[in-house]
């Protein structure tokens, strides 16, 4: 939600800034903007409502840029005040001497605009995070810059990523609550960003600003933590890959990323199979021995969350539930549990929260994150990486695969050491694990060719259902959710037993019921059900199916598919059937309306 940079560069700074929100406005694209210092010591600000591209070329003919080497830019998710170029970030104080940008919420913003205001200040926008500005202002009279952020930031209730520029010294100031920030040098010059990826082409490693943070961003950085001289934090490699940015020979991310999957699988199992088969794996975690599991997360997350708690009540019988993180302020916790937080980003505030309200349970955590250094990562008492690379497309594809292997092989190690799985049955099912790469791949040919005929007779339709039964269920939420994602259309999912209870009379002819699965014979019933009633089945199944994702393999001694971890593959049907659908309509499939990655703000 919201992304930031800051650059104190050796060349001019509008174009890092620029190429760096290029890459950060996947956390939010209802505005751009970047403020610098010109020649004349003023402060210059450009802003745009249009995406990122029209920020570039705007700077590019700005002659007063040409030499500025410190600025701050924003790319907006809006949460306080409509989308436009007055509530575009950055903002600043009552006389061009502060801009700030500010990724997160200030949840006392009313009572401080409203003291601000009787103080004489002049707020000019409807967002919360003007007043970060006006307050910096009130203090930099009496306080250097540096003082004036950890003073205004005592004030400030919520989250905040802040970076604020001093337009009179050229200094720069970030700060860090519940928020990300990371922090970099290298011959480029000094770079703040809410995310690495951000700035990885100019920065071999990079710091990340831990809550209560503020620092000043300068060749002698100081840093401070509640008012406290500290350490810097820990260097830590940049891990980003190259191609992960590019498009390469794509005409989305999102059509990269569901290409990527069947290598990201190899990825994952290399990293994680070797342990699994026994009980090394989980024991390398250091986790205490569990009675029962707890998966918390928000959307696909969630999704692969519920499907890694599936492969541990059907395989190990162990006791499950699935928290959605938002509402986790209400649930209760057994003892003995293992609570497994998933989060691509890690970042999610939901899931961060949840955390909080859990807390007293005294559950052990086990994060599954795509990134290690997030506050997810730091928090939970063991963490793995999903190792998916980069995601760019808003919409999960490679994440949900990833986090699920995963899960998956922790799983098989966990049961293995708690005696609930035979080390026979665990090197049998890491086996068909390695199976994955293949079956992806299968599917993904299978979807390639039978989804673009099926999306003709689907544009028209203004709702979906979507249906699966037991393992295959979870599935087909994800379905759901992608279709919803990324084609605006409604999309309904359902156990396919549950159709006859209520879902049935939003069939009608012509309606598209999505069936994952193929291999419950009770399916049948439902999918007559449906056709009685004019309803348009897409079935994806085994070689019969409309979409013949399923259980492909060229050994043909293998089982069809893995039923202990459901029709994971049906994963690629139904991300492309979303697409294909959404590219159809002329959406926008990497940066669906209304939403953005790394969902900072609860
Ligand atoms: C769906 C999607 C979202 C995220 C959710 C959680 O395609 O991308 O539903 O899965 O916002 O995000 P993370 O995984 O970063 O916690």
């Amino acid at each position: 939600m919201c992304g930031i940079v800051a650059g104190r560069t050796v060349r001019p700074v509008g174009t890092y800034l620029v190429e760096a929100l290029g890459r950060l406005e996947y956390r939010g694209y209802d505005s751009a903007g970047i403020a610098t210092v010109d020649d004349a010591e003023q402060l210059l600000t450009i802003k745009t409502v249009d995406r990122v591209d029209d920020l570039g070329r705007q700077v590019a003919l700005e002659p007063r840029l040409w030499r500025a080497t410190h600025g701050i830019g924003h790319t907006r998710w809006a949460t306080h005040g409509a989308v436009s170029v007055r509530n575009a970030h950055p903002h600043t104080d009552c006389h061009g001497r502060i801009a700030i940008v500010h990724n997160g919420v200030v949840a006392n913003a009313d009572a401080l605009r409203a003291e601000l205001v009787a103080g004489g200040h002049l707020l000019t926008s409807d967002v919360d995070s003007e007043v970060i500005a006006h307050l910096v202002e009130t203090h930099l009279a009496r306080h250097d810059l540096h003082t004036s952020v950890e003073l205004t930031v005592n004030r400030l209730e919520g989250s905040w990523a802040i970076v604020v520029l001093d337009v009179r010294t050229g200094g720069l100031v970030a700060a860090a609550h519940q928020s990300p920030l990371v922090m970099a040098r290298s011959s480029h010059g000094d770079f703040v960003a809410s995310d690495i990826s951000a700035i990885a082409d100019w920065v071999d490693e990079f710091r990340v600003l831990e809550d209560g943070d503020v620092v000043q961003v300068s060749p002698v950085a100081r840093w401070r933590r509640r008012g406290v001289p500290v350490l810097a934090s820990e260097l830590r490699p940049c891990t980003v890959q190259p191609g992960d940015l590019s498009l390469g020979r794509y005409p989305d991310f999102m059509s990269k990323e569901i290409d990527e999957q069947p290598a990201v699988a190899e990825r994952v199992l290399d990293a994680w199979a070797t342990g699994a088969s026994g009980p090394d794996l989980w024991r390398s975690l250091a986790l205490p021995p569990f009675r029962r599991v707890a998966v918390l997360g928000c959307g696909t997350s969630l999704n692969a969350g519920r499907a890694i708690a599936g492969i541990l009540g059907r395989v190990g019988n162990v006791p499950h539930q699935e928290i959605i993180a938002s509402e986790a302020s209400d649930a209760v916790l057994e003892p003995g549990t293992l609570l497994i937080a998933l989060s691509q980003s890690g970042e999610t505030a939901d899931v961060l929260r949840g955390l909080d309200a859990l807390e007293p349970a005294g559950a052990s955590v086990l994060a599954i994150t795509n990134n290690e250094h997030s506050a997810l990562g730091r928090r939970a008492d063991a963490v793995m990486a999903c190792h998916a690379g980069t995601e760019v497309g808003v919409a999960a594809s490679k994440t949900f695969t990833a986090q699920l292997l995963t899960g998956a092989c922790v799983a098989v190690s966990a049961l293995v050491a708690h005696g609930r799985l035979d080390p026979f049955d665990a090197q049998r099912l890491t086996s068909d694990l390695k199976r994955v790469p293949e079956l992806l791949s299968q599917a993904l040919a299978a979807s390639r060719r039978s989804v673009p005929p099926l999306v003709d007779g689907m544009t028209e339709a203004r709702g979906f259902v979507f249906l699966g039964r037991g393992a295959a269920t979870v599935f087909a939420d994800e379905g759901a959710l992608k279709l919803k994602e990324l084609t605006y259309r409604w999309a309904e999912s359902y156990p396919a037993g549950e159709l006859k209870h209520g879902p049935l009379a939003l069939v009608e002819e012509g309606t598209p019921v999505i069936v994952v699965g193929d291999q419950d014979d009770r399916l049948a019933a439902s999918i007559a059900e449906v056709r009685a009633r004019g309803g348009l089945v897409t079935q994806i199944g085994g070689p019969a199916a409309d979409i013949p994702a399923l259980g492909h393999s060229t050994d043909p001694y293998a089982v069809a598919g893995l039923p202990w971890c459901g029709p994971l593959e049906s994963v690629v049907a139904l991300q492309t059937l979303a697409r294909e659908l959404a590219v159809a309509l002329g959406r926008d499939v990497d940066k669906p309306r209304n939403l953005a990655k790394s969902v900072t703000v609860e």
